[in-house]
């Protein structure tokens, strides 16, 4: 009886996963979120593990990498239909070339919640013969549930091994094992909170040399976009790849080799009226199958707000691994000894220090400067205004409210100052090249 009713849930389930699968540019989008919510229910048919369940209920487990979520979230991705189904697609392609190149495939699972939702619904299309799967998950029940769906399905000789392991220090065994395919999908956007850049760092230790990871490439990248949603994606402008995981950076964090992930880009001239800054998360599950901005949860864009951003500045990011792996920004420049425009630069009329001046000023309500090199510098700054004649507050607060460009504050200054005679401008010179910066 039992074996009549499994036999009638896994033809449903291989049958909904054929029409899930199917490659119709036609099928609407809301028709595929349907069959991954039919798909989720035969899943907890089979696994008791639900993807409504209270989340308040289940734990989440915390790992030196990266948290580990409870089994009720790792059940409720596969409702993520366009994920899932790129997923889904990627590794069916991933299989099927590895075995026209090896016959038989060996594909390490990490991570695959309760429902092992980004494979186990292609194994009707493959046999044991051609595929041989090992399964980890750090927690328990999802172990337990992975072995009643398999069960259900009867695809139990599809497993080589289904361990209840932490994947970021996991070793097979035998030790010589090595995998065509390694799968994970243990991230979020920007690769915050869970541990994925880990799992791939120490996991792909045991791929055949030509051997996949899966998604080959999930990239961050910095861009300047309209403070206004715009259509015309020409006024977004690329910053910056900010850091790309695959396999050969998977390698040189293993080694020691990218310990930190920092670094910082510039913010470029003419930037016009764009004011965020957006980090985009774009993942290539396999080949031309890709994830791309905001199409999925682990898509959506990071956006700073960036007011009235300024040429030149640089911004600084650093990725940290922890319990929660997470980035930090900061807008001070990238170094202000080095990126403020020198004092010695002379203005059109002569002066020195005069852009210095204005450069250094309008970072400040941005980007802010280092309070040191300012402090040092502010006796210089009232000898300057001093010599022009201006109210020290008023060219502070032109500058800093107004931001003006430096045409803009030439013109500003050329209104207030008092013509400055060339002896003038020459002794204001000599003490700015003896003055200690
Ligand atoms: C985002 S869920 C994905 C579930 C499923 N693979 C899918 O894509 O629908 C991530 C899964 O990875 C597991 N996981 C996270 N960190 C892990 C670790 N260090 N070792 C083993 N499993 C881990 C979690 O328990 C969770 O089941």
């Amino acid at each position: 009886m039992e074996k009549v009713k499994n036999q009638s849930l896994s033809d449903e389930f291989n049958s909904l996963v054929d029409q899930f699968l199917l490659e119709n540019e036609n099928m609407a989008e809301g028709n595929r979120f349907k069959l991954s919510w039919l798909l989720s229910d035969l899943m907890y048919q089979m696994s008791g593990i639900s993807a409504e369940a209270d989340m308040a209920k289940g734990d989440d487990i915390s790992t030196a990498y990266g948290v580990a979520i409870m089994p009720t979230q790792g059940a409720r991705c596969l409702k993520e239909a366009i994920r899932s189904f790129q997923f889904l697609r990627g590794v069916k392609r991933a299989i099927t070339h590895k075995l026209t190149e090896n016959g038989q495939v060996h594909l390490l699972y990490a991570g695959s919640g309760p429902w092992g939702s980004l494979l186990i619904p292609l194994l009707h299309l493959f046999s044991p013969k051609q595929l041989q799967i090992t399964v980890l998950d750090i927690h328990q029940e999802n172990i337990e549930a992975i072995h009643k769906v398999i069960k259900c399905l009867d695809m139990q000789a599809f497993f080589s091994s289904i361990e209840v392991a932490d994947a970021t220090a996991w070793q097979p065994t035998p030790a010589e094992q090595e995998f065509d395919i390694i799968v994970s999908e243990t991230m979020n956007s920007m690769l915050k909170r869970e541990p994925q850049v880990s799992i791939f760092a120490h996991l792909q230790q045991y791929l055949t040399p030509k051997g996949l990871l899966i998604p080959e490439e999930v990239r961050i990248e910095a861009w300047a976009t309209p403070a206004k949603p715009a259509k015309n994606e020409r006024q977004h402008v690329k910053l910056k790849d900010v850091f790309t995981l695959h396999k050969a950076s998977a390698q040189q964090i293993h080694q020691g080799q990218l310990s930190k992930f920092e670094g910082h880009f510039i913010l470029p001239k003419d930037l016009g009226d764009i004011c965020h800054l957006e980090f985009r998360t774009l993942i290539k599950v396999y080949q031309d199958i890709e994830l791309t901005r905001n199409q999925s949860s682990l898509n959506a864009s990071l956006n700073l707000n960036f007011v009235a951003p300024v040429a030149g500045t640089a911004i600084n990011y650093c990725y940290q691994i922890n319990n929660s792996p997470d980035w930090t920004f900061d807008y001070q420049p990238f170094s202000e000894k080095v990126s403020l425009i020198k004092p010695f630069v002379k203005s059109k009329s002569g002066l020195m220090y005069l852009y210095r001046f204005w450069d250094k000023y309008r970072r400040i309500p941005i980007s802010g400067v280092d309070p040191e090199l300012a402090s040092k510098e502010q006796h210089l700054d009232i000898l300057l205004v001093n010599r022009l004649g201006i109210e020290y507050h008023d060219a502070l607060s032109f500058i800093m409210s107004e931001l003006p460009d430096l045409e803009e504050f030439e013109g500003w200054i050329e209104t207030k100052q008092n013509t400055l005679k060339l002896t003038q401008i020459r002794e204001f010179n000599r003490t700015v090249s003896s003055y200690d910066f």
